[in-house]
């Protein structure tokens, strides 16, 4: 409930505007955003690559319906991507990319309807496979992000057309959703990298489970899938439970095919504790100044940093 009302507050342009402006959101925003610069993003990746952990970088921003600023996007991917590679970080992967189609135009043409078209479908896949280009040439992949259910189906057609020339391309998929387990089925073949994740849009109960147990359960199901299956499964979550299932469903497995994932600035300790028993772990980076949506959804995860958020907002000098 309160998740929904904050998500439903939060889309208000006045409400985006006054956060934004509030030099007392910055000290919440500089725990889960690395900064503003392409320099803040390589100086973190860096720092977390000495700590022996993999890393994923995402430039934010998402929803665009703004042609130029989609390609300015997908340019500002192929400019990190190279500087990541000149400072030897992209070698095998370590440092790769996550991407919203969203922010590469998916909803361009879409006119205020919900959910893309065929032209931002076209415009988004033609970036991406800009951007994946310039990965394979650093020596390293893109994983396209999952976002609110209306792009689903797209999003998975586009990271599978692009696996047919980049074969590492990885795809996201949320267990809050009804359909994927289904998805997770069709995805647990041979050569696919798989990010699992809760999901953190609001969804309508017709097409997402409501109570948080039934998407952990739909997680654990998921899981078992894609950790029995052939490909390289990427489990994305922070939630003791479903670690400990990971843990165990892993020694079945190779140490090195699968990873965990997780998100800059939540549980660090727990990032290193498990890098330091040899399990692969990659932390999801995000930096750029469009921090507001993707800070909300932080929050509304976590009702204890939103009621510190709002603390902070008002307390003196704040
Ligand atoms: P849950 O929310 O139940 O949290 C479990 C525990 O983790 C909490 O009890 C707390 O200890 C800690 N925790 C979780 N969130 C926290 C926070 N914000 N601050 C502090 N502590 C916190 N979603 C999506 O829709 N599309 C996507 O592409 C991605 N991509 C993605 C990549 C990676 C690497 C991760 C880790 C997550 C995503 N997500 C995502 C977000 C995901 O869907 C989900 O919203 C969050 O991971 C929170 O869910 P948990 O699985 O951590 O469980």
């Amino acid at each position: 409930m309160l998740r929904k009302a904050l998500m439903a507050a939060a889309a208000s342009e006045r409400v985006r505007e006054a956060v934004m402006g509030m030099p007392a959101a910055r000290a919440v925003v500089d725990r889960y955003v690395a900064g503003e610069s392409s320099e803040d993003a390589v100086a973190v990746a860096r720092e977390l690559r000495s700590a022996g952990l993999l890393v994923t970088l995402d430039y934010l921003g998402e929803d665009t319906t703004d042609a130029q600023r989609a390609a300015a996007t997908a340019a500002q991917y192929v400019h990190l991507l190279g500087k990541l590679a000149a400072e030897g970080l992209t070698e095998a992967g370590a440092v790769e990319v996550s991407v919203k189609p969203t922010a590469l135009g998916l909803l361009l043409g879409s006119e205020g309807k919900p959910g893309p078209n065929a032209l931002g479908e076209r415009v988004a896949t033609e970036h991406l496979d800009r951007i994946a280009a310039a990965a394979a040439d650093a020596g390293t992949t893109v994983t396209v992000d999952a976002e609110d259910h209306t792009t689903t189906d797209a999003a998975l057609r586009i990271a599978g057309s692009l696996r047919s020339r980049f074969p590492s391309v990885g795809t996201v998929v949320q267990a809050a959703l009804r359909r994927t387990e289904a998805d997770v089925r069709g995805l647990a073949v041979p050569g696919t990298r798989v990010r699992l994740c809760k999901g953190a849009y609001a969804e309508p109960v017709t097409e997402a489970f409501a109570a948080r147990h039934d998407v952990d359960k739909s997680y654990a199901r998921c899981l078992r899938i894609l950790m029995a299956g052939p490909g390289y499964p990427m489990i994305a979550t922070h939630d003791p439970r479903l670690i400990a299932i990971t843990r165990s469903l892993g020694l079945a497995r190779a140490t090195d095919s699968f990873e965990y994932q997780m998100l800059y600035g939540v549980r660090p300790e727990e990032q290193r504790r498990l890098a330091a028993s040899s399990a692969k772990v990659r932390v999801y980076v995000p930096y750029g100044g469009d921090w507001y949506r993707y800070l909300v959804r932080r929050l509304a995860e976590r009702p204890a940093n939103l009621a510190l958020f709002l603390r902070s907002l008002l307390s003196p000098g704040g």
